[in-house]
């Protein structure tokens, strides 16, 4: 597309992708919007509204290098694989390099530099790769979903109660579609936003305790938080299902949230998106209304 720019958004099929590309095809409607996917049948509504998709695996470097073949623009969301993305991403960055992109924008974690969570670890290094690529980069260093609470409201409903190893900490958790919203302001931007850092939080923090007494509010049905030691709390997370590398890194997260390891009062995200966050009271209305039965909604 003459005179466009060319904006490569990975992780396309994911959660976060698929709101960014959305975004993106509404705020800079002129930009050639382009998708990777490891799997094109897991995105083909994305196909089917107009998007380029270009398929191409972390693992694989010429796929990834001919899947960013003449971007302006880059937004690599980080990797669900867990302990494997350091070197998923760098694949990402060195095809950047290769391309001359003109703006890598990577989704890290709040803090990166100093957070003690485990999660953390492997976002450090790919800033570090980013910042040793040379390439023009942008960190949208994300705090939590609040979604990674909600997702699990149905069985706090069951239960009577939400469990965790947060005891007090305060999280400035913030939803999903507020942090795709931002990293597609900080693409469409005219500004310069080379060697920028944004720390993406919600605008209000909350304990889980806090959490457990909305729902209980919202939905008329007791629920408390009931605070687990790391072990109990990772025990109980794969009982539910998760692995138990995925159980380990969410439990100690908890404990790091603790100490507000996922606390921050700045407002880049609000900023960026030009509207206040999306409060936790909001989400858990939104997911409560995704389980009418249990709560008693009409539909
Ligand atoms: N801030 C938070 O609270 C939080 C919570 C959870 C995750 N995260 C991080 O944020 C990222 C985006 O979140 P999300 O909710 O969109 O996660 P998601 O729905 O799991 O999406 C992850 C995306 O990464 C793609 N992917 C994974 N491994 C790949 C590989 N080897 N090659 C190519 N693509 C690969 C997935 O492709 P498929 O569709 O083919 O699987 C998917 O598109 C996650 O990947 C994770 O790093 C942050």
């Amino acid at each position: 597309m003459t005179g466009s720019e060319t904006i490569v958004v990975t992780g396309a099929s994911g959660q976060l992708g698929r709101l960014v590309v959305a975004d993106l095809r509404t705020i800079v409607p002129e930009a050639h919007v382009v998708g990777i996917v490891r799997n094109p049948d897991s995105a083909t509504d994305l196909a089917g509204r107009g998007v380029e998709l270009r398929v191409a695996r972390y693992e694989d470097a010429d796929l990834v290098a001919a899947a960013l073949a003449g971007a302006d623009k880059v937004l690599l969301i980080s990797s669900s694989e867990a302990s494997r993305r350091t070197r998923q991403h760098r694949q990402v960055v060195d095809a950047a390099k290769a391309a001359g992109v003109k703006l890598l924008a990577y989704t890290s974690i709040l803090h990166a530099d100093t957070n003690p969570m485990a999660l953390a670890v492997e976002h450090r290094e790919t800033e570090a790769l980013i910042r040793s690529s040379g390439l023009p980069f942008v960190f949208l260093r994300n705090g939590w979903y609040t979604e990674n609470h909600t997702a699990g409201l149905a069985v706090a409903l069951r239960r009577g109660a939400v469990l965790g190893a947060a005891r007090q900490g305060r999280i400035s958790a913030a939803a999903r579609a507020d942090f795709a919203e931002a990293a597609a302001a900080v693409l469409a931007s005219r500004a310069n936003q080379a060697g920028r850092v944004y720390e993406l939080v919600g605008d209000s923090a909350y304990t889980l305790a806090e959490f457990a007494a909305e729902i209980a509010r919202q939905s008329g049905r007791p629920v408390d938080y009931r605070d687990l030691t790391e072990a109990d709390y990772k025990a109980q997370l794969q009982a539910s299902g998760l692995p138990e590398e995925f159980a380990a890194l969410y439990a100690e997260s908890d404990v790091k949230m603790a100490a507000n390891a996922l606390y921050d009062e700045s407002r880049h995200l609000s900023g960026l998106i030009r509207r206040p966050t999306t409060t936790m009271a909001q989400s858990v209305g939104a997911a409560l209304a995704r389980i009418p039965k249990m709560h008693g909604g009409s539909s």
